[in-house]
């Protein structure tokens, strides 16, 4: 299926060019502090655009063993195989595809600037094919900017109470706040999010 929003080309041009502006080159700290809590190892976590996966090398060395990451450009997936060479298939499974393709039960999804990727018109599809995402009791956690951008993007942004609205149907929004532990240049434009699947 064609992406629902901007096109495979599109992003793996810019990974061609090395043009990630969004990269923030090491895992998130409030998804790090999320993560440092957690107690069974064993959890089915998925990360969808998942970039150069920082948090999933992050929740590797802390010896998570079922970790699947997704992405839609093919040159960063490549690039992926290599850094993740000796855990791929055992720990990590590294997939190629349009999230909107994608099936599975997880325990936890992370969201790392993945919907401010996605064209705010297959919002209510992302809220869904997370659902669909999770099993019952099933967490999608992460960071989601809670700012409205001038420019046409993406990025696309959004407001806290835009987000509840939107995810209140099918999750039980157990965080939906300001980050308080966002990095310098993101710090006062972030939402931490902890919900639930219904
Ligand atoms: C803004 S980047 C964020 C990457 C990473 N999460 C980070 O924070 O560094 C968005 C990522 O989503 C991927 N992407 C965009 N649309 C996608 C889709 N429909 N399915 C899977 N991945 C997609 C892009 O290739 C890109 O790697």
């Amino acid at each position: 299926m064609q992406s629902k929003t901007m096109s495979k080309e599109y992003w793996n041009n810019l990974y061609d060019k090395d043009e990630v502006g969004w990269d923030i080159g090491f895992p998130s700290p409030a998804i790090k502090e999320y993560i440092d809590q957690l107690t069974n190892k064993g959890i089915s976590i998925l990360i969808p655009g998942c970039g150069n996966a920082y948090e999933a090398e992050y929740l590797i060395a802390q010896g998570f063993t079922n970790v699947t990451v997704i992405d839609i450009a093919p040159s960063l997936t490549a690039a992926l195989e290599s850094k993740f060479k000796n855990e791929n298939g055992k720990t990590i499974k590294i997939i190629t595809d349009d999230f909107f393709n994608h099936n599975g039960a997880y325990n936890l999804i992370i969201e790392q600037t993945f919907l401010s990727a996605l064209s705010p018109s297959v919002r209510p599809q992302y809220v869904d094919k997370m659902h669909s995402l999770l099993v019952k009791g099933g967490h999608l956690t992460g960071i989601l900017f809670g700012r409205v951008f001038e420019e046409e993007g993406p990025p696309y942004g959004g407001t806290p109470q835009e987000y509840k609205q939107m995810f209140s149907k099918k999750f039980k929004i157990k965080k939906l706040e300001p980050c308080y532990n966002s990095i310098e240049r993101r710090k006062g434009s972030e939402v931490f999010i902890n919900l639930i699947a219904k």
